[in-house]
Order: C-alpha cells, then structure tokens, then sequence
C-alpha cells in the first residue's frame, strides 16, 4: 500500500497536460520556483506542452531555476547526445528561463566528486526544490539511481546496468557509444523535493509502477523510496497502470 497520488490518464498526451498543468501552478505559486527536471522520452510531450503555453503568453519562466537529475559521464555539454542538448533542444531553446538559472550537471567535470558537491551545495543554496519531476527505469531507476545493493544519497557517479545502457541505445548510433557511466542526483537529493512527480507511459514500464508501488522498499527497486516521500504524484496512461492491483487505484 501507498500513500502516493496514482492518477490513471487515458493516454500520454493526458499525462502530459496533467504534468503541465502542476508545473504550472508550482512557478504560478512560487516567488522563485525551484524545478527538478527529467529527461528520456517521456516527458517529452509535458515540455512541448509547456513550451504552447508559454508561447500563447500563458507561462513565465523568467524567475525559475532548474535543476537536471543527471548526465552521461564523459559527454561534454556540446556533445549531440548529452543531456544538456537533449534539455535545451527539448525545451530550454524554447522558453525564457534565463540561461543562468539553468543547472545540468556537467558530463565532464575535472574533478568529479567536488563537482558533485558543488552541485548538492547549488540546489542547497536555492532554497531545494519545489518540484522534482521523474521518469522511470524499465528496471525502477530514478534519474540514474540504478539497482544496487546500496544507493547513494547525494549526488555521484555511477556505473550505468546493462539494461539501461540497453533502453538508451536507440539514441545513439552504437551501442558502444552509449556511456557507461552518469552523473546522478542521489536518492536524498530527490525525496528533500518538496512535491514529486512521476510520470510513466506505456507497457514496458507496467512492471516498475506495480513493483514502485507494491514492494516494500528496495534498493533493488530505487522508485521503492518515493514510498517514503509525502507528496508524491504517480501520473500514468493505462498501459503503464496496466499492472496495478485495483486496491491501488
Ligand atoms: C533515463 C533517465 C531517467 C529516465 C529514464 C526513462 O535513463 N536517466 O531519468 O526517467 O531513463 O527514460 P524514458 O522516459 O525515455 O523511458
């Protein structure tokens, strides 16, 4: 059993709208918003969203700052496959979050465990953050916090599975060239978020929403721990809640 929000969405575009839609009201509410974002494809839609209201004049995003969960280790910020250019093709091109509010871990930092807790003593020095949006792992990784006897608190760098490595192919040319190792917020780092938002869409992520939901909490599962978090809201389509016991709908 749960406490989280399970919001069962007829298909990805509701997803994305709902996601938009609290988005919306966190940098509506919030003098200096503080958002956690995500990247893969399923936020997609929830950016494209965002970007038509800001667009049609509806959104401001002048006075939010952001924080990414993670970053491939060893792919520099202009790298085509980084996440930086995933964030800012996908969405910061877009919009008007000034440059300077933007915060994506850097792929290549010189020394990376004080370049991590740089990035801890960054989010710190925001005031943390408002709301911390999430895909999921077909294997339960949040952000890159991958199965593992022990999970890490803050921020780190992590050897990426096997099949992470796998799901994430389809954006490279080679397997091969996908990296083996990322740059992740760890699992404090998310549930210290004031509000969380979890978003999975389709069948193959099915699994991962039931076991987040219904297991106890493992590191072998590390979506497990949102159960620890008091504001947390599971948006899905029907095919990723296809899996559900009907008690937790
Ligand atoms: C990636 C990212 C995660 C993301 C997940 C799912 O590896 N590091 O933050 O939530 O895998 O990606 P997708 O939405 O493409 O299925």
């Amino acid at each position: 059993m749960t406490k989280a929000h399970i919001h069962i969405l007829k298909d990805a575009n509701e997803v994305s709208v709902k996601a938009a839609d609290m988005i919306q009201e966190v940098v509506e509410q919030n003098e200096r918003p503080v958002l956690g974002l995500a990247t893969g494809s399923t936020p997609l839609g929830m950016y494209r969203e965002l970007i038509d209201r800001y667009q049609a004049g509806e959104i401001d995003f002048s006075a939010v700052r952001t924080f990414n969960l993670d970053e491939y280790y060893g792919l520099a910020p202009d790298h085509p496959q980084s996440y930086y250019q995933f964030m800012m093709k996908s969405f910061f091109e877009h919009v008007n979050v000034p440059l300077e509010q933007i915060h994506i871990p850097h792929g290549k930092p010189t020394d990376v465990q004080a370049y991590c807790q740089q990035y801890d003593a960054w989010i710190e020095k925001a005031g943390g953050i408002d709301l911390q949006i999430l895909g999921i792992g077909v294997n339960g990784h949040i952000g890159f916090n991958e199965p593992a006897d022990e999970l890490q608190p803050f921020t780190h760098l992590v050897r990426l599975k096997e099949e992470t490595i796998e799901a994430n192919a389809r954006f490279f040319e080679r397997r091969e060239d996908v990296p083996q190792y990322a740059i992740t917020m760890g699992i404090r780092n998310i549930l210290q978020a004031k509000k969380i938002i979890l978003l999975a869409i389709g069948e193959d992520k099915a699994a991962a929403v039931a076991g987040m939901l219904n297991a106890g909490i493992t590191t072998r599962l590390p979506a497990t721990f949102l159960q620890l978090h008091d504001h947390v809201h599971v948006l899905v389509d029907e095919a990723a809640a296809s899996k559900l016991v009907s008690t937790s709908r």
